[in-house]
């Protein structure tokens, strides 16, 4: 016998359903409320879109991702819906953005990998996503994109997060950008990295002086950032940075007290510490660090002077982990190659 619902409820089951006076929960196509808005994250299954997917859900909203990993142990259950991004058939990206009213981006590739992924491919497959938003009518676009960017950069991934910028910018569509530095929280690689390394080495050796500073934001603050930019109309770049400024030695020191992995941090050679991280990438079978990120880092890229947008701090947050911080090598690579189980578990 088919029941009336009674109520229309956040079931832990199906998400948003529809409460039937009867001893089930029959989960039905999700009914929209009229406060609801469709919002499309990208890798709401994978490290800083799983947070602002949260914390739209948690809202009420209607979420959708956009994402390489359909397959991808989803946190949200039938909450998310996921779409595969669609790059080379840009009618059904088109649709996959139909009716949402912001899109949150925060697809982008690392480094340059063999022939496997490039920063080239990630600028060509977001402008695409630019393009289809635009056609499918979405109103806003909260795009992450990286502190310092610039076209002159002679690193890829600040020239190419640079040109995004002015793409998206150019295109006419109300955008938020939001330029973080280090994001750190459960899933991230190199403060996790950075930790992994002090439990297993001896020392700690930084490039150069390591006094080039850093401004980690915590990644549910950047998601908060980006909620609250989804709901404005107007244009903006945040610098999305955290409270704390720390030289890169500092940072090292502060994880090795939080994780009781006091080490002595020595200065070495820009060429030896990429040494010593390509030996961690083979024995890893990951890319541990790259030239243009360690030049990156060297050139103070990571550090701005704008007020703070996020108040976590890094050394409560580090404290409160240590049990867990670095006891896991956390792989990028294993990220890309496996694409059904959870970041973190990887
Ligand atoms: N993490 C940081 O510390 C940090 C610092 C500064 C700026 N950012 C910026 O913040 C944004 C989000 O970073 P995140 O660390 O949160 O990223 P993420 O969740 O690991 O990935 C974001 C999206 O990009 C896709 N992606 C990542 N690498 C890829 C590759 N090699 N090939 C194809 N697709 C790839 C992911 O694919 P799936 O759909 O398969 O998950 C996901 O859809 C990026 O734009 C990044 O530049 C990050």
């Amino acid at each position: 016998m088919r029941l009336k619902p009674t109520a229309i409820e956040l079931s832990p089951r199906c998400g948003l359903g529809v409460q039937y006076a009867s001893d089930f929960i029959r989960c039905r196509k999700l009914k929209t409320l009229p406060s609801q808005k469709l919002h499309v994250v990208t890798g709401a299954f994978g490290y800083s879109g799983k947070y602002i997917a949260a914390r739209l859900l948690k809202e009420g909203q209607r979420v959708r991702t956009l994402t390489n990993s359909v397959q991808r142990a989803n946190p949200f259950g039938g909450q998310v819906e996921a779409h595969p991004f669609n790059f080379d058939a840009p009618d059904k990206l088109v649709e996959s953005l139909r009716g949402a009213t912001v899109l949150y981006n925060t697809y982008w590739m690392r480094f340059n990998y063999k022939t496997d992924f490039k920063h080239a491919a990630a600028v060509e497959n977001t402008r695409k996503l630019f393009d289809a938003a635009k056609r499918a009518g979405v109103e806003r676009i909260v795009h992450v994109s990286i502190t310092n960017p610039s076209e002159d950069s002679p690193l890829e991934y600040f020239s190419g997060k640079a040109k995004l910028e002015r793409a998206l910018i150019e295109s006419g569509l109300s955008y938020a950008i939001l330029r973080p530095t280090v994001i750190f929280g459960k899933e991230d690689i190199l403060i996790h990295n950075i930790a992994w390394t002090l439990r297993h080495l001896p020392v700690f050796g930084v490039f150069g002086d390591g006094t080039y500073k850093l401004q980690p934001i915590y990644v549910d603050d950047l998601a908060a950032l980006a909620v609250t930019q989804g709901k404005s109309r107007e244009n903006r770049i945040v610098d999305a940075i955290g409270p704390e400024t720390f030289t890169y030695r500092e940072l090292v020191r502060v994880i090795g007290e939080s994780i009781g992995a006091r080490r002595p941090i020595i200065g070495v050679p820009p060429w030896f510490g990429y040494a010593v991280g390509s030996a961690i990438s083979r024995l890893q079978g990951d890319v541990f660090i790259t030239r243009e990120e360690i030049d990156g880092l060297m050139s103070g890229l990571l550090y701005t002077d704008s007020p703070p947008a996020g108040a976590t701090r890094l050394t409560d947050w580090a404290r409160a982990n240590a049990a867990t911080l670095g006891v896991k090598y956390a792989s990028e690579l294993a990220r890309r190659k496996n694409r059904a189980a959870a970041y973190e578990s990887l």
